[in-house]
């Protein structure tokens, strides 16, 4: 078996890293994750390393659940994969029905795709073509919210807002409106100024897309439900779509199993990727009204054209099967409201700490921030370096420290989690690192 230094001089070598320069690539500091369990990650020398960004928000479940394991092998066993086109097959075809019972009622039809930013692709694309086919070619506008983050394609990126992701790509983005930031965290004025645009504008816009309730990569900024609820009636009024585009908030991570619930709405199309396979395999699905549906009725001129080589993935659609199987049988969602009411303590409790402000959290998820300069901030680093000394891998968002651990994470887990991130946070604030 290879040691972790020369997995490190390979990786360090050959391998690009995501949203890492170069240089950093060279110097940031590694750990060789041997196998996982729960929130664990494991260390080839048998060091255990509590996985406080769920693998990048996808690990709902915790790492190799048994049932996810076993689910995995069964449908190896049967069929790994096969083209949807002209075909299907009984994982594609009951998740299918599964998703749209537990979907906000209304989303009966799922179209199926790799990844979040290809799920959020499809609804851009599934928009705008509806309206050009359906009488209203005119509606060929997005409006969307400051701080957004919908992905990495070009499409996904002309809808975000996150400078430091997309600016250098600007020239080739299509212009998407929005209103301008929050100031001092409000956001009314914000939820004011999108319903004016859109009354404005009324019959050009192809649709709205939000993150509902929680913009994760701008830094975890949580904006009240009753405002997603007076959006959905705006976007009403205006007749126009509503984009729901729930990658990270899905399956339960803000407490119930759509941030959507909490607003009581059910928009006209909704993303979902990352816990919709337990973090385990690349899966995502678009979720559409049957209206939309029958606005692509007709010769094949009028057919969606997209399509991936690994739509409905037979591994993937089996591994999602038994990801809602397993919220059904363990009560995922009422188990996880304990846990949900003590991570918001916790994360209250940090305001204690010299330095920490603006702690907040909705079902698990918690965040605060240490300092101003937002993702290009250094403080978050410097504290993820030192939790991960102390047994934690935190991944911030520049000086945004947030946690979004399993949904069914040990209770004793959880507090050595958020205890290690206390103690951390404490040690680089009072400048001790
Ligand atoms: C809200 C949201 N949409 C889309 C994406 C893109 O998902 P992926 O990284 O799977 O392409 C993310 C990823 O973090 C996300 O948070």
């Amino acid at each position: 078996m290879p040691s972790d230094d020369e997995l490190i001089a390979l990786d360090r070598a050959h391998l690009w890293r995501p949203y890492t320069s170069s240089d950093d690539h060279e110097k940031r500091p590694l750990f060789v994750v041997d196998r996982a369990e729960g929130p664990w990650l494991i260390g080839s020398d048998g060091r255990r390393i509590l996985d406080a960004s769920g693998s990048w928000w996808c690990n709902n479940l915790g790492h190799g659940h048994p049932r996810l394991r076993a689910a995995l092998a069964r449908q190896s066993e049967q069929l790994m994969h096969c083209t949807l086109a002209a075909a299907t097959h009984e994982p594609a075809s009951r998740l299918a029905a599964e998703l749209v019972e537990v979907a906000p009622a209304g989303l009966n039809r799922v179209f199926y795709s790799d990844n979040g930013s290809t799920a959020v692709e499809v609804a851009l694309k599934i928009a705008f073509q509806y309206w050009r086919q359906n009488g209203c070619p005119e509606r060929n506008r997005f409006l969307a919210l400051p701080g957004a983050y919908h992905g990495d394609t070009l499409g996904t990126m002309s809808a975000g807002a996150v400078d430091e992701f997309t600016s250098v790509f600007r020239p080739l983005l299509f212009n998407v409106q929005r209103p301008p930031e929050p100031i001092d965290h409000r956001w009314e004025p914000v939820f004011d100024e999108l319903a004016a645009l859109l009354r404005n504008d009324a019959d050009r816009i192809a649709g709205v897309i939000v993150e509902p309730l929680v913009q994760g990569a701008a830094g975890m900024r949580m904006y009240p439900a009753e405002l997603l609820t007076a959006l959905r009636e705006e976007t009403e009024r205006a007749g126009t779509l509503l984009i729901a585009d729930e990658v990270f908030t899905g399956f339960g991570r803000t407490g119930p199993m759509w941030a959507c619930d909490h607003a009581g709405i059910t928009p006209d199309l909704l993303c979902t990727a990352k816990g919709l396979s337990g973090g385990v395999l690349p899966f995502s699905a678009t979720l559409a009204t049957e209206r939309i549906y029958d606005g692509f009725r007709g010769d094949k001129s009028r057919a969606l054209m997209h399509g991936h080589t690994f739509c409905g993935n037979p591994l993937g659609a089996a591994v999602a099967r038994e990801v809602l199987a397993i919220y059904r049988d363990d009560d995922i969602l009422e188990a996880a409201k304990p846990k949900a009411a003590r991570l918001a303590e916790r994360i209250q409790d940090m305001v204690e700490v010299p330095g920490v402000t603006a702690p907040r959290s909705l079902g698990m998820c918690g965040a605060f921030e240490v300092g101003e300069s937002g993702y290009m901030g250094t403080i978050g680093w410097q504290i993820s370096d030192a939790a991960l000394g102390l047994g934690a891998h935190l991944r911030p968002l520049g000086n945004t420290v947030y946690v979004v651990p399993p949904l069914n994470i040990d209770n004793a887990d959880l507090e050595r989690l958020l205890d290690i991130v206390r103690e951390s946070t404490e040690r680089v604030l009072a400048g001790a690192e």
